[in-house]
């Protein structure tokens, strides 16, 4: 449905990943690499589908990750994600490259919000945004580690992302018939008022950053390990460090002061040809020596996926696409659906392990293959 409904430059932002793609597939793929070991002829009255992050008791293993231009995908966008998350008994985080103001975000969920930190607009819009995120009840920054720059985002490339964002008039007209072609979207869109500037990246004495494409946007985005201690300065809240694949860099972000690192390549939206998450997973695990929470984000479809990171050690895990696919079609109805989907095949997977709960699952559910044991 969301590629019915979207232009196809929105889509393929969305659905898209980095290069020739192959982290993006992989990412999907290694699941397969993990087989379940059930216990047959167990029968439990309930599944429990809890777990614990950052102190929050939420009803599903899982939150909802951050994803840039959401607002381009359906007007409530990054609203939307955030009530959906809240109704189901999750979190959500919400991403820098956001079209609504935090304040509302939060606002509009009943369950925790997070705040995805990039630095683009320098220290300074960070440091405005870092208190407006305090002010407004955010519980945790999630700061992203992968992006010095942006990822070769071929498809975006090809049509013409740069030039329908913020390019002259005549530098979109090539681009424009994708968008006519969706008029629904189109009208949706226009009654939104069109584009909008960043309201969670205020230039200071300029106001809201305008919005640019993904580019533009990451270039200005890299987080340092020095930048992470500064940050760690003015935000005296949990941080959660995103983009760690592998034991070194997890070791490091522990050694800084993370509470939580995420396991994660950006949705094979980075660097291609890396690891995917679910392989780096138990190397993180190993190194982290339960001194920080492990979480993982990438190539998550299905509750069987998330199943099979919590039996490798994941204490939460982050779906992406897999509710913004939701979010496109319908705003906030097919986020919740996205949800109720996870949500089914999570039960429906723990009864057919024959295990009762998330946080009893361990390695004996699985069989990975004998090349991850090392980590
Ligand atoms: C934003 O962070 C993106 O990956 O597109």
């Amino acid at each position: 449905m969301a590629r019915r409904r979207l232009p196809k430059a929105v889509f393929d932002y969305l659905d898209g990943g980095a290069e020739g793609e192959v982290t993006l597939r992989e990412n999907c793929r290694a699941f397969q690499d993990v087989s379940f070991r059930p216990r047959h002829a167990v029968s439990f009255p309930a599944c429990d589908l809890s777990t614990r992050v950052l102190g929050f008791d939420l009803a599903l293993p899982f939150l909802l990750a951050p994803i840039g231009y959401s607002r381009l995908m359906h007007p409530e966008g990054e609203i939307a994600a955030a009530r959906a998350a809240g109704e189901a008994g999750t979190g959500y985080i919400l991403s820098t490259i956001s079209g609504h103001r935090l304040e509302d975000v939060k606002a509009g969920s009943s369950g925790p919000v997070f705040y995805q930190l990039y630095l683009m607009g320098g220290r300074a819009a960070a440091e405005d945004v870092i208190h407006r995120a305090r002010a407004a009840g955010c519980s945790a920054l999630v700061v992203t580690i992968d992006t010095p720059v942006s990822g070769m985002r071929e498809r975006d490339y090809r049509n013409g992302v740069r030039e329908l964002v913020s390019g002259s008039l005549r530098e979109k007209l090539p681009f424009l018939p994708q968008v006519l072609a969706r008029p629904g979207w189109l009208i949706n869109f226009l009654r939104d008022g069109g584009i909008h500037p960043l309201p969670n990246v205020v230039l200071p004495g300029k106001g809201p950053m305008p919005l640019v494409d993904i580019n533009a946007a990451l270039a200005s985005a890299a987080v340092t390990w020095a930048d992470l201690r500064w940050i760690r300065e003015l935000w005296r809240g949990p941080i959660v460090v995103k983009g760690v694949l592998t034991g070194e860099d997890a070791r490091r972000a522990v050694d800084e002061g993370a509470a939580a690192v995420s396991v994660s390549n950006h949705g094979g939206r980075q660097l291609d040809c890396v690891s995917a998450p679910v392989r780096a997973l138990p190397e993180v695990v190993a190194a982290v020596k339960g001194q920080a929470e492990v979480w993982m984000d990438g190539g998550v479809r299905r509750g069987s996926d998330i199943v099979k990171a919590f039996c490798l050690g994941a204490r939460a895990v982050l779906c992406g696409r897999a509710y913004a696919y939701g979010m496109a079609a319908a705003g906030k109805a097919g986020v919740s659906r996205a949800i109720e989907i996870l949500r089914a095949d999570l039960e429906r997977t723990l009864r057919l392990l024959g295990c009762p709960s998330m946080t009893k699952l361990d390695r004996s559910y699985v069989n990975v293959p004998a090349s991850w044991q090392a980590g």
